[in-house]
């Protein structure tokens, strides 16, 4: 069975405004996403853990056209997703698991933003980047952006958010975020990411982009 993390109600209704606030950096990295995946081909791409559709908003924006599928489990999260881009003929949006998706179909690449951190690491990861290179063409660029580090890189990086975040934040969301992050999420450190990666069929990752305790992963498929 496939660990899901549902995002519902408040968390999903206030979700851009979230991450926002509590990613620095992130729309930097989103915006520079279809200049990293351009040459891609074919330009058929899949987004893994879409939530609300911001990465696919920058992709229909891009120079390229392309073909864009993507997945949640989350029915809030998919929803607001749809509100933004039912309209784009080029865009397919599926509520549920890649696991249901169809294995004949292979695409470009793929990207997993944000979601790994939320699955255990027993096999649940594993399975989940399984499930993603199974469905990817041979050579394919994969991109992720995750927590990542061991428990001490973690703790010294959460002092570092601590700074990166907007001024005026109450003390105490942000210890309470903070707190959760450290001892809730299910990070792992970069050696055992290169590990779940190179077991799933992908290349070892190399890391592109840091904002204290989020990194940015770039993949090929073998
Ligand atoms: C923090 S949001 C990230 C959304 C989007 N990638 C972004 O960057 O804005 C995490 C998303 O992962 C989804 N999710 C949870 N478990 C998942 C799984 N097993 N496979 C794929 N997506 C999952 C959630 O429904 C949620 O929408």
């Amino acid at each position: 069975m496939d660990k899901v993390e549902i995002f519902a109600n408040e968390r999903a209704t206030g979700y851009n405004q979230f991450v926002e606030t509590w990613i620095p950096n992130y729309h930097y990295f989103l915006g520079r996403l279809p200049k990293l995946l351009s040459e891609t081909n074919p330009k058929d791409l899949l987004i893994v853990g879409c939530g609300t559709g911001n990465e696919i908003e920058r992709f229909i924006q891009a120079p390229e056209h392309w073909e864009i599928t993507g997945i949640d489990p989350s029915p809030e999260m998919i929803r607001q997703a749809n509100e933004k881009l039912q309209s784009y003929q080029n865009v397919t949006l599926i509520e549920g698991l890649l696991a249901d998706i169809n294995i004949e179909k292979k695409y470009g690449a793929a990207t997993l933003l944000l979601v790994l951190h939320f699955l255990e690491d027993d096999g649940n990861k594993l399975k989940l980047l399984k499930d993603i290179a199974e469905r990817l063409v041979s050579g394919a660029t994969f991109v992720m952006l995750d927590i990542t580090g061991n428990k001490n890189q973690i703790r010294q990086n959460l002092k570092v958010l601590r700074f990166l975040l907007p001024d005026g934040l109450d003390e105490e969301k942000i210890n309470n975020r903070l707190n959760r992050i450290e001892n809730e999420l299910y990070y792992i450190s970069e050696e055992k990411l290169s590990e779940l990666c190179t077991e799933a069929g992908f290349e070892s990752p190399i890391r592109f982009f840091q904002s204290a305790i989020y990194m940015g992963w770039l993949t090929k498929k073998k």
